[in-house]
This record gives C-alpha cells, structure tokens and sequence, in this order.
C-alpha cells in the first residue's frame, strides 16, 4: 500500500462526506502518521504548534470516523484505511462503508456529483498490486488503444509468469475512475457462456440492481439467451464497461493446436467476434497463455482488436526484493530466465538457499537449473501440446543451435503442412522463437529446451 493509495482513498472520503479535497496540511499530516511520525515530529518538521496539528488530526479522524461508522484515531488509522482499501467488498451506502458480500458499489451521492466515476466494480478476483515494477511502455500502449484508438477488443498475452495479470490489474487500478463498470472474470473454474451473461447482466445492470428487486432480475434471467446477448450489449452501448477475461486459456482444447476452444466453450468465441464487430463504447482484455486466431493482431487494420505480447521483466529492480548480490550479474540471470517472473523469483530463492544469495557462483555452474516448481509449470505446458507439437520440440531439444524449418523437415518424419501448423501453433504458446532473415530460422526457449532434455523419453 503506498501513501499516494492512501491519500487517494482519504480524499475520496473526506470528499464524499464534506465536499471538500483534503487540503495541504492534512495531506502532510497523512504521509507523516503513514510513517509513524507523532505529532510533535510533525510539528517540528513544517513548523507548526503540536496542539494545531493534534487538532487539525483530530477533526479530520472525526470526519472520517462518521464517514466510514468505526471509530478512527491515530493509532488506528493505517490500519483501518489500508483495511477498507483492501477489501474488495467495501460498500459505500447512505453515507456509509458497509460490507456487502461480493461486489463493491459508490453510493448515488457519488455518481451524481461525478457521473463518470465507476459505479459498478467487482473485483473480487483481481490480484492485489503491492508493487508494479517497469512495463510503462506496455501500460502506454493500453491507455493509448482503450482511450485513443477506442480499440473494444486487446489480448494480453505471453508465458505463465511473464506478468499478464499484474499489468492488467495495474492499468484498471490506475483507471478506475473512467469506467462505469469494471469486472473482472477469471477462467481458471469457467463456466457457460449462459451462466457468465446471466452473472454480467446481473452485476452490470446498476439500474436494475438499485431501483427493482431481486424479483424482477431474476424474470429478466429466464430470457432466451438472445435475449440476455441483446440486453448485455444494450448495457456495453449505454455504459463505459470494461470486463477482463483472465485465464482465457483455460477455454481451449489441451492435445490440440494452440488456441482451439472447447466444445462447451465455442461460444464464447462467438461473444468475443460481437464485442469487437458491434458498435458499443465499451472494452474487453483477454488475458492469455495461448494465442486464438481472434487474438491475432495482423490485420488490426481491418478489426477493432490489438494484442500485447508480453516480454517479460525488464527493470531490474524487481531482483532488489530478494537479497542477492552482484548485481552486476542480475542481467544475465534475468536473460537466462526469459524475464520471467515467477522463475526469477523460485531462482532468487533458490540462489539464496544454497549460493548464500550469490548470482555469480550461481551462474559459474554454467548449467540451466529448473526448479521444482518450474519444472511443475514446464510439465503443464507439455501436457497441453498436440502430438504433432510434442513431435517437434523433441526434436528441436536436440539442437544448439537455431535450425531451419527445411532442416527440421529432414529429421521429422511429419507432413510439411503437419510441420508449419505445429511450429505456428508452438509460437501460439510462446515456445519457440523465429530467428533471423525471414524468420526462418527456429529454436526452443531455453527454459522448455532444458526442461525436455531432462525428461527421460
Ligand atoms: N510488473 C511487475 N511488477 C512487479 N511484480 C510483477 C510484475 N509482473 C509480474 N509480477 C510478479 O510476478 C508474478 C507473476 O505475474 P502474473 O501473475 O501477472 O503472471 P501471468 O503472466 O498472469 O501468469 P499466469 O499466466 O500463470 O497467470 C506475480 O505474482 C507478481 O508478483
Ligand atoms: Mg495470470
């Protein structure tokens, strides 16, 4: 939690209550009591009487105290704030924070005097942002074709670990306010396109949600679902909504080429074509381990759609958390890792377990070490291949070097078309990388290459 979130959250308060914005001494005295200052520090340190800024705290912790109903003082206040921040199920109701059970709400006060503001967010499986390291240029990208290319459809993709969710949550964290309604679905349990409309419509319709009953949205739930499409995309036109699909992965065929929805699923693909095909003003994030044709961004052109293949860490001040040395090294450690962050975390563990936290001597053993839990993520992607895929890199371990696709052709007793559907499906997943003119020539990453050489087949 930084003091900026901090202050952000108090003004909104001291706002809703007073229509007033927190003024200059208040700010101070908040980033001050955020560090755990007395208030004789303070007074010391901007040159004011203790008794002035006491009182100037005092009645600004009353204000906050009737606005949120619990008692907020000094010793409390960090604590109390970053607890109300945190919860993802805050209920700003009748003056009130109130908890409500699943989704978060700003009371009418606070639309009516902001009408942009959100007023519908459910965030409930969203990752918590302690700390967000580099990707400005990839969060310029998102502000650029959700606000100026006014793009309804962008793909988030890249290698488990390469850090999709995290940026995706810290764009919607920083654009809260320009969205009426924000939610955030995740596919790691996915379930029918009929059920997630139903779970759309209900958290998505303000409106219905405040001035009917319960009642009266269930009746609009038992309609066709044509219908509930028809409805969903009359919302998506009135209201700025942004919906993030994570995991989308999870929708796709494991065994077969990249990107193949499920049976049960294929609708879904279905909704996606009419997010980006209808005229609406509102947006949808894929995020995904696993390209589909849809998220392919070449004709981008032709089609409301963008896609955004992450790279990977590339501010090394991600390592600092971890208590390594020689960081004149920290580079070629995070290279070898592909900027991958959940590797660079089980290496920098595992670099302090049994190097002392020494990178150099950790990279002196010249091999490519894969964590158990590493391994476990390399296992799962290996699952998902298709026997073609599985075919290919089996033969592309062998190899050092990168090799053409005729050359991988000779030694592969596949079709040339078998040969060119698995390597497009294998870049699909981010498993190999084409180099050189014409791309033509191909190669594993070096994670995968080390991890299949380890398997005993
Ligand atoms: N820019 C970042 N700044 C700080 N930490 C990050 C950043 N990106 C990723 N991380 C850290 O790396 C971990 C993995 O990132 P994240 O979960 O976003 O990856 P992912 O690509 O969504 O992976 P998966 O496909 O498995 O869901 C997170 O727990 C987060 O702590
Ligand atoms: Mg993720």
């Amino acid at each position: 939690m930084t003091v900026t979130e901090i202050l952000q959250f108090v003004d909104h308060l001291v706002f809703t209550k007073t229509d007033k914005h927190l003024d200059d001494l208040q700010k101070k005295i908040i980033k001050e009591v955020f560090q755990g200052k007395t208030y004789k520090e303070i007074a010391d340190f901007y040159d004011y009487d203790e008794g002035y800024i006491g009182d100037e705290s005092r009645k600004m912790f009353k204000v906050l105290s009737e606005k949120i109903g619990e008692d907020v003082n000094k010793n409390n206040f960090c604590w109390t704030i970053e607890r109300f921040i945190n919860s993802p199920v805050a209920y700003f109701g009748n003056n009130h924070v109130n908890y409500c059970p699943n989704h978060q709400f700003l009371n009418q006060e606070t639309i009516n005097k902001n009408p942009s503001k959100t007023n519908y967010s459910d965030l409930t499986l969203a990752p918590k942002i302690i700390k967000f390291y580099d990707n400005e240029t990839e969060l310029k990208k998102l502000n650029q074709w959700l606000f100026k290319q006014n793009i309804k459809l962008i793909s988030v993709l890249g290698l488990s670990g390469i850090g999709k969710t995290t940026l995706v949550k810290r764009f919607v964290d920083l654009n809260l306010e320009k969205f009426e309604v924000i939610m955030w679905k995740s596919f790691k349990f996915p379930k029918s396109l009929d059920l997630l409309v139903n779970d759309l419509l209900k958290i998505s319709n303000v409106e219905t949600f405040h001035e009917t009953s319960l009642q009266k949205n269930e009746v609009s739930l038992q309609k066709s679902f044509d219908d509930k499409l028809i409805q969903l995309f009359a919302i998506f036109k009135e209201k700025r909504c942004l919906i993030i699909f994570d995991d989308v992965q999870e929708l796709f065929i494991k065994g077969n080429f990249a990107g193949k929805y499920q049976d049960q699923y294929k609708n879904y693909q279905t909704l996606f074509n009419l997010i980006k095909e209808i005229d609406h003003q509102s947006h949808v994030i894929l995020i995904s381990e696993e390209k589909s044709n849809m998220m392919v961004s070449l004709d981008e052109k032709l089609r409301s759609v963008k896609s955004l293949e992450l790279e990977g860490l590339t501010n090394l001040e991600f390592l600092t958390n971890f208590q390594l040395q020689d960081q004149e090294n920290w580079l070629n450690l995070v290279n070898l890792y592909e900027g991958n962050y959940n590797y660079l975390r089980d290496i920098a563990y595992l670099i302090n377990d049994v190097f002392g936290g020494k990178v150099t001597d950790f990279l002196a053993e010249n091999e490519l070490i894969l964590t158990v839990d590493i391994k476990a993520n390399l296992t799962e992607l290996l699952n998902k291949l298709s026997p073609i895929e599985r075919e290919i890199v089996l033969k592309l371990r062998e190899y050092d070097q990168p090799i053409t696709k005729q050359e991988l052709k000779q030694n592969l007793k596949l079709s040339f078309t078998d040969l060119i559907n698995g390597l497009q499906s294998l870049n699909r997943r981010f498993l190999i990388k084409n180099q050189g003119e014409n791309k033509n020539l191909c190669s594993l990453i070096p994670v995968f290459k080390q991890y299949l050489r380890n398997l005993g087949i």
